[in-house]
């Protein structure tokens, strides 16, 4: 059997990162981000494949993709979260788990930020951690997904 993989998935504006708000997102980018993440994959045996999409649809494609291809998703759906019932949808039509990630504390911030449409999907939920909430989130994967194969 080979490394558990994991899809990592970006929405909207995250491209941006690193120049978009930094006092609210950093500034680090995107591909900092990516790094950080195979770092950590490295470290914790899991092979990863990292991507960012603005449009939704591409979205929704690679997760239709990921059904039968990855072991977990890690995702940060952006602004997508509090309007996407097509990405939670998809979502739900993977028997993966899932782990949602948000690089600033949206409770902190506007009200609209406050619901998420992925989170009664999510296994778990990570806000506020800046980009290492990336890291956090592969870490709690990676357990998760042993457990798995220990059964
Ligand atoms: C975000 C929070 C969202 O509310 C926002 O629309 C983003 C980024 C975050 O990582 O903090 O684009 O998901």
């Amino acid at each position: 059997m080979g490394m558990p993989s994991v899809l990592v998935l970006n929405g909207p504006n995250l491209n941006l990162l690193g120049t978009r708000e930094p006092a609210i997102y950093g500034a680090e980018t995107l591909d900092d981000v990516a790094n950080l993440c195979r770092e950590a994959a490295g470290r914790l045996g899991l092979e990863i494949d990292f991507r960012q999409s603005n449009a939704e649809h591409q979205l929704i494609d690679w997760l239709h993709e990921a059904r039968t291809r990855v072991d977990g998703i890690v995702i940060n759906p952006a602004a997508y979260t509090h309007t996407s019932v097509a990405i939670a949808d998809a979502l739900s039509a993977i028997a993966k788990p899932v782990i949602e990630v948000h690089i600033s504390n949206v409770h902190k911030r506007e009200a609209f930020r406050h619901h998420s449409f992925v989170s009664p999907i999510a296994e778990a939920i990570i806000v506020g951690c800046g980009t290492q909430g990336y890291v956090l989130a592969l870490e709690r994967m990676a357990t998760l997904l042993a457990k798995k194969e220990a059964k």
